[in-house]
C-alpha cells in the first residue's frame, strides 16, 4: 500500500474474526517498529508479543478499553527501557513512534490494529509488568492490538485548517 494512502485510511479496528495473525505478517510488522526514530537513536523499546489465550483474557480483564483483545488473537506490549532512555518524555515518544509505525504496518498488510494506552495509567502499568514479568527499569508504555478485521471502517478527514499557523500563532 501506498505510504499516503496508508496514513490516510488507517483507524482503529475493535471487532476481529478470531483468527491470530501469521509469523510473517507479525515480524513485518515488529520490523516497522523497530524502524521508528528515536531520540539519539537510543531505540529504548522492546516489544512483548502475547498470544496466549489465558494471558490476553488476563490483559483484557485489567484494561477497560482493550475488551477487544482475546478476539483479535494477538498483543504487542511496547515497552521502553529507563536505563537507555532516562528522559522519560523521549521514552515515550519513542515509543509512541513504534506503535504508530506498527498500526500503520498492519493496515498496510490487510490486517486491523488498535492504539491501547497503558502510561501512565499507574493501575495498567503496574498490571500489565506483573502479569508480564517485566524488569524494574521497563515501562510498558502502550499495546498494539492486532489481527484480522470484522468490521469495515471508512477513511476520516480530520484536516482542520483552524488549527494550522503559518509563521507564528
Ligand atoms: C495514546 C492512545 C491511547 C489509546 N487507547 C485506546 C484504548 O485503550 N482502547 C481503544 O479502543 N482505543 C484506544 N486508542 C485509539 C483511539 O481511540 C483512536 O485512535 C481515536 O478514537 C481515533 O480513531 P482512529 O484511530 O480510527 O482514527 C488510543 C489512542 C492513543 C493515541
Amino acid at each position: 500500500m501506498e505510504v499516503l494512502n496508508a496514513i490516510f485510511t488507517r483507524r482503529s479496528i475493535r471487532k476481529y474474526t478470531g483468527d491470530v495473525i501469521s509469523e510473517d505478517d507479525l515480524k513485518l510488522v515488529l520490523r516497522a517498529g523497530f524502524s521508528a526514530p528515536s531520540a539519539h537513536n537510543y531505540q529504548p523499546w522492546h516489544f512483548v508479543v502475547v498470544k496466549d489465550n489465558a494471558t490476553l483474557e488476563q490483559i483484557a480483564a485489567v484494561h477497560t478499553y482493550a475488551k477487544m483483545l482475546p478476539q483479535a488473537g494477538c498483543g504487542i506490549i511496547v515497552c521502553g527501557d529507563k536505563e537507555k532512555q532516562s528522559i522519560t518524555g523521549f521514552l515515550v515518544e519513542d515509543c509512541s513512534a513504534a506503535i504508530q509505525n506498527m498500526l500503520l504496518a498492519a493496515h498496510g498488510l490487510g490486517l486491523g490494529a488498535v492504539w491501547c494506552g497503558l502510561y501512565p495509567v499507574t493501575k495498567l502499568t503496574k498490571s500489565i509488568s506483573k502479569l508480564l514479568d517485566l524488569p524494574a527499569n521497563i515501562t510498558p508504555i502502550g499495546m498494539v492490538v492486532v489481527g484480522y478485521s470484522a468490521e469495515e471502517k471508512k477513511e476520516l478527514d480530520k484536516y482542520d485548517e483552524a488549527k494550522i499557523h503559518i509563521e507564528k500563532w
